[in-house]
């Protein structure tokens, strides 16, 4: 018998898988993969992505899973289960203010998709001129209340799914968006790849561009391997603190993994073929979505504008389906936190977290506006969220996970969680110990150092 505790369980391995990969497909794989691709020389950025999924990413989504799993509560507290009296719970109360910080400005980006979703089925995209998409968005990023409006609305959509709890909100709404978004992406796919010239997109998806590979680069593709699966800073830790007990956690972490780097790669499918056909160069940062898309909706199908606005809805609905499935992790993160290590209820512990995060996010998307003369290190504060979180709270979190998992925690609690009692090969158990305990934080300290410059 699996025994029921009282904190809510996934009820399926389907959900489980489903609830997972909704947490780390989103607008990383949607928005950012592609930009920080583009700005890298494509093919050899995805090339070293790769390399950081699978010598990094995965073995720590597993480290996470066990931690998780064997203590049965928030990231923080997890950390005072297995290591009573040590300073390891700061890996955990780090967790939690990242993923604190992510959704702050997560949730902007998200809102603007909201917005989109709007103005493409309001046919808002016609008859635009190149230009006129710029302006457009510039115009409404900087907009004092209209993205900040979004991200609101975005944030309580986020809070009353977190609020119903794990099996009837968080479950329940990922086994509905995930087949929505995998139908909306293939359908996508095709029509990008079938656009004429779209083989520019893929030639330059495909082909390695290597001299674009230094020290930055590098810090990037592991960045975005963090943020894209959700690893490195407990979100996974807490989901898998609700998985029963015969859940296969090395098999979810490959499944997880491999959805989630099919979407990116399936995005940039459609977002690099589509730029190519009308003659967008894909290095246009963060605003490639919202500018170069709904241009390339305009330009390729403008004879066919009921075709247009279709495809630019479901582009825009794709965005805010994998974005909300992301915000709910990060929201549980945080709500969990409160709602255990303070003694409050879920409710009200999602509502501080709701309350905080909005302020967080009326701050982010002011920054790009009129608060765009205040920076932080020479960055808006929105770009410096994203640059602390992905590029070095992740990492360095990951890197700590690793090390805690590879030489400090106990190996016997270790091999039960992974192997499930015995069902995982042991020289499968035996190569994840060595990339957890050498390859991975050896990894993520070089491309540290590196960036640093400290090599040279
Ligand atoms: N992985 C999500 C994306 O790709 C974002 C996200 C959700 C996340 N939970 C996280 C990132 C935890 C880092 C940590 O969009």
């Amino acid at each position: 018998m699996i025994a029921k505790n009282n904190r809510g369980n996934f009820g399926s391995k389907l959900g489980v898988i489903l609830a997972s990969a909704g947490s780390a497909v989103g607008l990383g794989n949607i928005w950012r993969f592609p930009y920080e691709a583009g700005d890298h020389g494509g093919a050899a950025f995805i090339l070293i992505y790769i390399g950081c999924v699978l010598f990094f990413g995965i073995p720590i989504m597993v480290a996470e899973f066990s931690i998780g799993r064997h203590s049965r509560t928030n990231t923080a507290r997890a950390y005072q289960i297995l290591a009573p009296g040590t300073q390891w719970k700061w890996v955990g109360r780090m967790g939690v203010l990242a993923g604190f910080l992510i959704l702050g400005y997560y949730s902007v980006v998200a809102g603007w998709t909201l917005d989109y979703i709007v103005q493409a089925a309001t046919n808002g995209f016609a008859g635009q001129s190149a230009d006129g998409f710029i302006g457009a968005f510039n115009g409404f990023v900087e907009h004092p209340w209209r993205p900040a409006f979004w991200m609101l609305v975005f944030m309580l959509m986020t809070h009353f799914i977190v609020v119903r709890g794990v099996e009837k909100g968080i479950e329940r709404s990922a086994k509905i968006m995930m087949p929505m978004l995998f139908i909306i992406l293939l359908v996508l796919a095709g029509c990008a790849i079938s656009l004429p010239g779209a083989g520019n997109g893929l030639h330059f998806l495909l082909r390695p561009d290597f001299s674009k590979l230094n020290a930055d680069a590098l810090l990037s593709a592991m960045g975005q391997t963090f943020f894209s699966l959700s690893v490195g800073m407990g979100c996974l830790c807490t989901y898998a603190s609700y998985f029963r007990k015969d859940v296969n956690l090395p098999k979810t972490a490959l499944n997880v993994g491999l959805i989630d780097t099919s979407v990116a790669v399936l995005s940039g499918l459609i977002i690099f073929p589509a730029a190519f056909a009308v003659g967008i160069q894909p290095d246009a940062g963060p605003s490639l979505l919202f500018i170069t898309l709904p241009n390339v909706f305009q330009q390729a199908f403008g004879g066919l504008p009921w075709l247009a606005v279709i495809l630019s809805v479901m582009f825009y609905v794709l965005l805010a389906l994998a974005a909300l499935t992301s915000t709910i992790s990060l929201h549980e993160v945080v709500t969990a936190y409160l709602h255990e290590e303070f003694n409050m209820t879920r409710r009200k512990a999602a509502i501080l977290v709701t309350v905080g995060c909005s302020i967080l996010g009326v701050l982010s998307s002011l920054s790009l506006g009129i608060g765009k003369e205040l920076t932080v290190f020479g960055m808006t504060l929105f770009d410096f969220f994203d640059y602390l979180t992905a590029k070095i709270m992740l990492p360095l979190g990951g890197f700590f996970i690793a090390i805690f998992t590879g030489w400090y925690m106990d190996k016997r609690i270790v091999w039960k969680e992974v192997s499930n009692n015995g069902m995982l090969k042991m020289w499968i158990y035996r190569s994840w110990l060595f990339l957890l305990k050498f390859v991975a934080p050896i990894g993520i300290a070089f491309i540290f150092i590196n960036e640093l410059g400290l090599l040279k």
